[in-house]
C-alpha cells in the first residue's frame, strides 16, 4: 500500500503483510498434508519452521499487534465516528484469541515431537481456522482500518505511538 503518511500505519500495513505471508504458507502445507495425514516429525522441513514461526507470531507479534490496536487505535476510530468498526475488529480479535489459545498450547506437542495422528487432527483444524479468521481480519484491516488510521492521525500522537510502541 503505497502513500501511507504515518509511521502507525505503515508499520500497521508491514505487520498484515508479514502475518499474511505466514498464514498462506500454512493453508498450503495444511492443503498438501490432508486430513488423514499422519502428525508431522518434529525435524520435517517443512512443518518444523512454520510452527516455529507460528508460534513466535501467536506469542509475541499478534499479541502485540492487537494490544496496540485495541488500546490506540480503536479509541481513536470510536472519537472519529468509526465506532462500529471499532467494535466489529474489537470481536474479531476476541474470537481469534479462542483459536489461538489452544492452538499454542497444542503447538508445544507438536514442536517436541510427541504428536500422534490424534493428536494432530485437531491441530491441523485449528491452524485452518486461524489462517481463515485471521487471514479475513487482516485482509479487512488492510481496506477498512489502515487507511483510516493513516487518515485521522496526526503527527504528534504517530510520534508518540510509535515511540512508546514500535520500537
Ligand atoms: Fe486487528
Ligand atoms: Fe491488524
Amino acid at each position: 500500500m503505497n502513500g501511507l503518511r504515518r509511521q502507525t500505519s505503515r508499520q500497521l500495513h508491514e505487520e498484515h503483510v508479514h502475518v499474511l505471508g505466514l498464514l498462506d504458507k500454512l493453508g498450503a502445507a495444511a492443503a498438501r498434508q490432508g486430513a488423514a495425514a499422519p502428525a508431522p516429525a518434529p525435524g520435517d522441513e517443512t512443518w518444523g519452521p512454520l510452527l516455529g514461526q507460528l508460534a513466535g507470531a501467536l506469542q509475541h507479534e499478534v499479541t502485540r499487534h492487537f494490544d496496540l490496536e485495541e488500546q490506540r487505535l480503536f479509541p481513536l476510530l470510536r472519537e472519529h465516528g468509526h465506532g462500529d468498526l471499532a467494535e466489529l475488529l474489537h470481536e474479531e480479535h476476541q474470537v481469534i484469541r479462542e483459536v489461538a489459545r489452544p492452538l499454542l498450547e497444542q503447538l508445544g506437542g507438536a514442536r517436541a515431537g510427541t504428536l500422534d495422528a490424534a493428536g494432530w487432527k485437531p491441530l491441523r483444524l485449528l491452524i485452518l481456522e486461524l489462517v481463515d479468521r485471521l487471514g479475513a481480519h487482516a485482509r479487512m484491516e488492510e481496506d477498512a482500518l489502515v487507511p483510516v488510521v493513516d487518515e485521522i492521525l496526526d503527527e504528534d500522537t504517530d510520534m508518540e505511538i510509535w515511540n512508546a510502541h514500535m520500537n
